[in-house]
């Protein structure tokens, strides 16, 4: 027997709505500070940061749900002392974030990528990982993919973390308020490089992070609307299909587990989770990664 309603549904499904895809920067992003250390050349952008500043862009738009991704060489040679971030962030006391960190060091020591997630304006859950590649050579993808039961962090499509839903432990993660997408070059050599033993060299100013790719493929929200409003819009429904409810989007396929365990296996080098000094009870959304 034919169920009108049931195929009505599916071809419903099929239409995958707010979608927004674009590589043209001016499109998604512009400048947000220091428009004097910011260029624009053909399809690239650089960063600067000397000692007077850095730079920074910030998307138009706010999301909610979706993916962000850009590719990014970072800063080469003697990056010691300099942070280049990209992130997602909401606004506010009770602000949720998610950030990758990437912690710049002297010529031929490795890059650190930290990574952290901010819930409600609490954050403290840093991880770090050193790369299987030298990221200042050649470009790389970074993405953030976020819905409403796991926030992933990509490295060239490969996940080097996930940060789980735990709602019925009591451990939401962030999916109430619409987040800015930003990056920044800044001077961070108090903490950034060997515990802050490392400071910036401005002899080797200006530092340079260049920046192509730039892909948003997310839920937009106005940003008149309540949060309850956004959430409402940016959820699959009745109506509406969005790729980021899809099944196979609410966890990550073995194949990308596999990778998962494969760069904490080679390649973490701090945990927030395996922290047991500063944590002594270990925080509820870590608890999965240890069987
Ligand atoms: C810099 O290099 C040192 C020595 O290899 C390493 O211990 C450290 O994790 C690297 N990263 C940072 C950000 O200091």
């Amino acid at each position: 027997m034919v169920n009108m309603s049931g195929i009505l549904a599916f071809f419903v499904g099929l239409v995958m709505v707010g979608l927004v895809s674009s590589a043209k920067f001016d499109e998604l992003f512009q400048s947000s500070w220091a428009l004097d250390h910011f260029i624009h050349e053909g399809e690239q952008i650089k960063l600067q940061l000397d000692k007077y500043s850095g730079a920074g862009f910030e998307s138009k738009k706010k999301y909610m749900f979706g993916r962000v991704s850009l590719n990014l060489k970072l800063v080469e040679g003697d990056s010691a002392g300099t942070v280049t971030a990209f992130y997602m962030s909401s606004e506010g006391a009770n602000h949720n974030e998610f950030d990758f960190e990437f912690l710049g060091n002297t010529t031929g020591e490795p890059y650190s990528v930290q990574t952290n997630v901010y819930v409600n304006g609490v954050g403290n859950r840093e991880q770090r990982l050193n790369l299987w590649f030298d990221p200042t050579k050649e470009f790389h993808s970074y993405s953030i993919f976020w819905n409403q039961r796991q926030v992933v962090f990509l490295v060239d499509e490969t996940p080097i973390r996930v940060h789980m839903n735990l709602e019925h432990k009591g451990n939401p993660i962030p999916k109430d308020q619409a987040m800015g997408v930003y990056s920044s070059l800044w001077n961070a050599d108090d903490w950034a490089t060997q515990g802050g033993r490392v400071k910036t060299d401005w002899s080797h100013a200006p530092f340079v992070a260049t920046y192509k790719d730039f892909e948003i493929n997310a839920c937009e929200c106005p940003v008149p609307v309540t949060a309850a409003e956004n959430a409402k819009r940016c959820s699959s429904s009745e109506d509406k299909s969005y790729w980021w409810d899809e099944p196979t989007m609410s966890e990550l396929s073995l194949h990308q587990s596999h990778q998962l365990l494969w760069v904490r296996a080679n390649h973490m080098v701090y945990d927030y989770c395996s922290d047991t000094a500063r944590f002594p009870v270990t925080p509820a959304e870590c608890v999965h990664h240890r069987h």
